[in-house]
């Protein structure tokens, strides 16, 4: 299919104004930190999920995160709150690079809390976002705290994809086949454009013998507002919990375009210790003040567990 700019058709198209961010999720996987810490507050170096989201929503160019927050998970909304107290004490006591550290997250963009009583799903939790949206917005981004894609731009791409073809455009990246078992593996065909692909279908986590590829799903949607309607229609699914991906399913059976870009950078999940450490690790050699030390650090414990084996 090929891919050609339709923009006189979005006259008056302007880019995302609103990234939907879901955080009202249990965290299992790292209890028992999350009795206590909502998971996208646990710190990346020094800056939690959250804000490395608020981040990368305001690059793209939105002016509003609609955090789907629980209950129990309030800690996730505060922290774009103002620190006047602090800010005052830190700037009192020559402390301005910390200051300016507090008052970050708040200016990053404008945040605004969508409750989820309870922990229904991720489509559930999308769903609630509806009524967020201004009535001139056609589409929107959902981006997951725990998933983290590097670069950024990949965002910026799909955008552009949305604008040419219309429709949902999700983020796809590459895994060996025997990893296909642990993700959402997309059914595609070839579009005329390179990295662009068109989506047939999608297969939970598949035995990789029979995953249709090896292009998996990531944490980055564009999603048009279409998708209200179909997480309205679905029945709950895996885990007795509204399922994005058969919200999805549904839309592509009903004929509407859905693409994905192949990301070709990193990914790191930090929904888990697993990729959660990695991502810490990353950051970190890459972080100007404690990079250097870390390498050096680093390449003594792994000469000290190799020497162990
Ligand atoms: P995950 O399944 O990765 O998060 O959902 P979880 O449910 O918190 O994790 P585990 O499996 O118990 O460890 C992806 C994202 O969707 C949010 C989560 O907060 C996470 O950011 N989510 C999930 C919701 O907002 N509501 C839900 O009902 C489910």
């Amino acid at each position: 299919m090929p891919i050609k700019s339709n923009d006189a058709q979005d006259n008056g198209y302007h880019g995302v104004k609103t990234v939907v961010v879901p955080a009202a999720g249990m965290g299992t996987r790292f209890l028992p930190a999350t009795k206590t810490v909502p998971k996208e507050l646990l710190p990346v170096v020094d800056t939690p999920g959250i804000e490395l989201i608020a981040e990368e929503a305001a690059t793209l160019g939105a002016t509003r995160l609609a955090i789907i927050t629980a209950p129990k998970k309030q800690e996730v909304m505060r922290h774009f709150d103002e620190f006047p107290e602090l800010v005052r004490t830190l700037r009192a006591r020559g402390k301005e690079e910390q200051a300016v550290k507090v008052e970050r997250a708040g200016k990053l963009i404008k945040p605004v809390s969508v409750p989820q009583e309870e922990p229904l799903g991720l489509g559930h939790a999308i769903g609630l976002a509806e009524d967020t949206l201004d009535d001139d917005e056609q589409f929107f981004a959902v981006m997951l705290p725990d998933d983290i894609v590097m670069p950024a731009t990949v965002m910026g791409e799909m955008e552009r994809v949305r604008r040419a073809v219309g429709g949902s455009v999700l983020c796809a990246f590459e895994v060996s086949r025997e990893q296909t078992a642990d993700y959402g593996v997309f059914d595609v065909e070839d579009t005329n454009a390179p990295g662009v692909k068109k989506v047939k279908g999608m297969v939970e986590k598949p035995d990789p013998a029979d995953a249709p590829s090896n292009l998996v799903a990531t944490g980055r949607y564009i999603l048009d507002r279409k998708v209200f309607s179909a997480l309205r229609r679905i029945k709950p699914g895996k885990g007795g919990e509204i399922q994005l991906t058969d919200a999805i399913e549904l839309l592509i059976r009903e004929g509407e375009p859905v693409h994905v870009v192949v990301h070709r950078g990193t990914r790191h999940d930090l929904g888990n210790p697993g990729g959660y450490i990695p991502a810490c690790v990353d950051f970190g050699l890459r972080n100007e003040q404690y990079g250097p030390a870390l390498y050096k650090d680093l390449k003594d414990i792994i000469a000290r567990y190799e020497a162990e084996l």
